[in-house]
């Protein structure tokens, strides 16, 4: 659902535009940036809890959510430590980032898991540009609930300054109010459909925020999904708004009415602020409801420079695929008839099948036929496949099931070259969300050797089997 603004030419199949986007800066080593980043229990009232404090699960003292900002060029070290409560272990993810795969933080598969008490060190240079953000992969169904999650921007692909530039995460919490705690974060029902929805919607931490911005200001809005569960559909009422990037990839700047931003999806959105006093909101249509967001207050005299027209942001050194000589696969996501049985629970014919079904084992969702096991420890099974080094594959991802998933591809970034059921131009995507029953092609040169997860990011589905490996060698 998207209008090509006057000038934005769609190419044909495989060509993303990243031709017609200012080049990326020339490469150039620059600083080395250490952070510190110390998961910990560390209890906070935000604003959104309505006056209690919920033991939230940070990386970091101090306002939440964490942003780490660095330049293209910049090499980020990042000792990570592990102070979590009840012996959880953890490892940090840097979702989107084309990391070396020793630096891509999951456990098992490519680092020992890091224990309470133990440090890991992360050291690498991400190579593009954009918006990302980085989670823990362990438990993340509670680990990220409880909020262990920091945002990552990589600066240098703006080719002018905005009036404002503006992170604003989207997620909710699962808050139980009268016992000051959080409430469940995976049940099997939510596992065996949509997930577990939290109660409370926010941004940043805050229920439907105001933001004071310039009078008619270019604002970039720097949107990240980062609920474990809820597919939202963005949309900006009240003034012209445009996608400048996609999961941090810049594309030539389109229209926007709405947008499915499944989790751990990014979009960064160009709007004009209002005129002084007036509101411009974010809002989420999904589900048919209409649930405002944020809002955006223009203050002061106007700064607007006249016509609405955001120069696009620089390309990316993403290698296009060489779809001329790719090699086809198909991957197909599929429910277990166990994760069929789950979905209602209620009789009690029901749960004495569920009993016999022995449902810790929880494998509910699969890829290609197989489910990630969720009794399997530190074990790790064989690849679905392996990929040769340097080619490129053209995979067809088919969802067979009635529930959406975004699929997650580690090291790489997809380009989206056709899908079914969704109508946004060509793109690259780390995160490419299948609708019910949707098939999506992509295509990527498996240029990253190592081994890389896929899965979907509704963190219950993942965390009950929608998750493989491939390997690049
Ligand atoms: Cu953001 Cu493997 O995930
Ligand atoms: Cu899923």
């Amino acid at each position: 659902m998207c209008v090509g603004l006057a000038g934005s030419v769609h190419k044909s199949e495989g060509q993303t535009e990243q031709l017609s986007l200012p080049a990326p800066l020339p490469w150039e080593n620059r600083r080395t940036v250490p952070i510190a980043l110390v998961a910990a229990e560390r209890p906070q009232a935000l604003p959104c809890f309505g006056g209690v404090a919920l033991p939230l699960w940070t990386f970091m003292e101090g306002a939440w959510p964490p942003v780490v900002r660095i330049e293209i060029g910049d090499t980020m070290t990042a000792r990570f430590e592990n102070r979590l409560p009840m012996n959880q272990g953890a490892s940090i993810h840097w979702h989107g980032i084309r990391v070396p795969n020793r630096q891509d933080g999951v456990p098992h598969l490519v680092q020992p898991i890091v224990q309470f008490g133990e440090v890991f060190q992360y050291e690498f240079a991400p190579p593009d540009t954009g918006t990302f953000f980085f989670h823990t992969h362990c438990n993340t169904a509670e680990q990220l609930g409880r909020g262990l999650l920091g945002v990552l921007i990589v600066d240098g692909d703006a080719t002018r300054p905005f009036d404002h530039d503006m992170v604003l995460v989207a997620r909710d919490w699962h808050v139980d109010r009268s016992e000051g705690k959080f409430g469940a974060f995976f049940s099997l029902r939510g596992a065996g459909r949509a997930g577990t929805y939290g109660n409370v919607r926010s941004i940043n931490g805050m229920e439907n925020p105001r933001f004071a911005v310039r009078s008619e200001g270019l604002c970039r809005l720097r949107l990240i999904n980062a609920d474990p569960t809820r597919i939202m559909r963005i949309s900006i009422a009240g003034t012209d708004a445009a996608i400048l990037a996609l999961d941090g990839v810049a594309v030539p700047p389109f229209q926007m009415s709405t947008l499915d931003l499944a989790p751990a999806m990014r979009a960064d959105v160009a709007i004009i602020a209002p005129r002084e006093g007036k509101t411009v909101e974010l809002i989420d249509l999904a589900n048919g409801e209409r649930v405002v967001l944020a809002g955006f207050v223009g203050t002061g005299d106007s700064i607007g420079k006249g016509r609405f027209a955001p120069e696009p942001l620089r390309g990316s050194r993403i290698p296009e695929p060489d779809l001329a000589n790719a090699i086809p696969m198909t991957f197909r996501f599929q429910r277990t008839d166990q994760g069929g049985v789950v979905v209602e629970p209620s009789s009690e014919i029901d749960r004495i099948i569920m009993d016999s079904l022995c449902l810790s084992a929880k494998d509910f969702w699969t890829i290609n036929g197989e489910v990630w096991p969720s009794k399997q420890g530190s074990a790790v099974p064989p690849p679905m496949a392996t990929l040769q080094l340097g080619r490129t594959y053209r995979i067809t991802l088919i969802n067979e099931s009635s529930f959406s998933h975004p699929i997650h591809v580690h090291g790489h970034t997809f380009t989206v070259l056709r899908q079914s059921r969704q109508s946004l131009p060509p793109h690259k995507a780390d995160t490419v969300l299948l609708l019910p029953n949707e098939t999506v092609e992509v295509a990527f040169v498996a240029d990253n050797p190592g081994d890389w997860m896929l899965h979907c990011h509704v963190i219950e589905h993942q965390e009950t089997g929608m998750m493989a490996y491939f390997r690049v060698s």
